[in-house]
């Protein structure tokens, strides 16, 4: 069985020292960078754009996992790519041609990734499972960190595994916000692949500690 994965999530980094945050990643025994993009239109939030992103990519040493919570995301999968993105998420609610847009996404040679609000049901993914890499189940309503964790998550978590299981897909389940040391087992032994963390990694007095914790929980 492969390794259960953990990403820190920059949104909870501390912006006036960003190197020194995105150095800590590099160090730990995190997997990948999670890169939250918020455009103030799919959710009530603006981020950080390009600039931030390209700094990033700059002294990351990990996979960059870029998570674009804005409309109309096909504009910028070219754009997400010369940057460097390894994995790129978009989401569901946000696309009218999904298949278009996950066949776009591995044109740059990207990873593709599909992200799910808490009300969207994974059934609408029966009929394009098998072109997704990844998928995100927002486990908090996206735009902010710090939010609490909605319990309803493990039995999407279920549902999606046994849909993947059922259609011979190999896509990989991630879950996003309010992930900690208290939700960590249940998730993964539900059948989560990767578990992106914000404040409960930036927010704790020893960032490489609480990483290396949350892998040993769950591996
Ligand atoms: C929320 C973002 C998350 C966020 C998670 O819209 O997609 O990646 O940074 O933060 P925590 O772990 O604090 O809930
Ligand atoms: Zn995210």
């Amino acid at each position: 069985m492969d390794k259960k994965r953990v990403a820190p999530s920059l949104l909870a980094a501390d912006f006036a020292n960003l190197q020194r945050d995105i150095e800590m990643v590099n160090q730990s025994n995190a997997d990948w960078f999670h890169i939250d993009v918020m455009d103030g239109v799919f959710v009530p939030n603006i981020s950080f754009g390009m600039p931030v992103v390209k700094a990033i990519a700059a002294h990351a040493e990990k996979t960059l996992d870029v998570h674009l919570m804005i409309v109309d995301p096909d504009r910028y999968i070219k754009a997400f790519a010369d940057l460097g993105a390894n994995n790129l998420t978009v989401h569901l609610e946000a696309c009218t041609h999904l298949h278009r847009t996950l066949q776009a996404i591995k044109a740059e040679g990207m990873a593709a990734g599909v992200a799910l609000n808490p009300h969207t049901n994974i059934n609408l993914l029966e009929d394009v499972i098998n072109d997704i890499d990844l998928v995100c189940i927002m486990s908090v309503n996206p735009g902010f960190g710090g939010q609490s964790f909605i319990e309803n998550t493990y039995d999407k978590v279920k549902a999606l595994k046994e849909l993947i299981n059922r259609k011979n897909a190999h896509t990989l389940i991630e879950i996003d916000g309010g992930v900690s040391d208290k939700n960590a087992k249940q998730l993964t032994d539900a059948g989560a692949d990767v578990l992106v963390a914000g404040s409960f990694v930036f927010n704790s007095k020893d960032s490489i500690k609480t990483i290396a914790e949350l892998k040993d929980i769950i591996n």
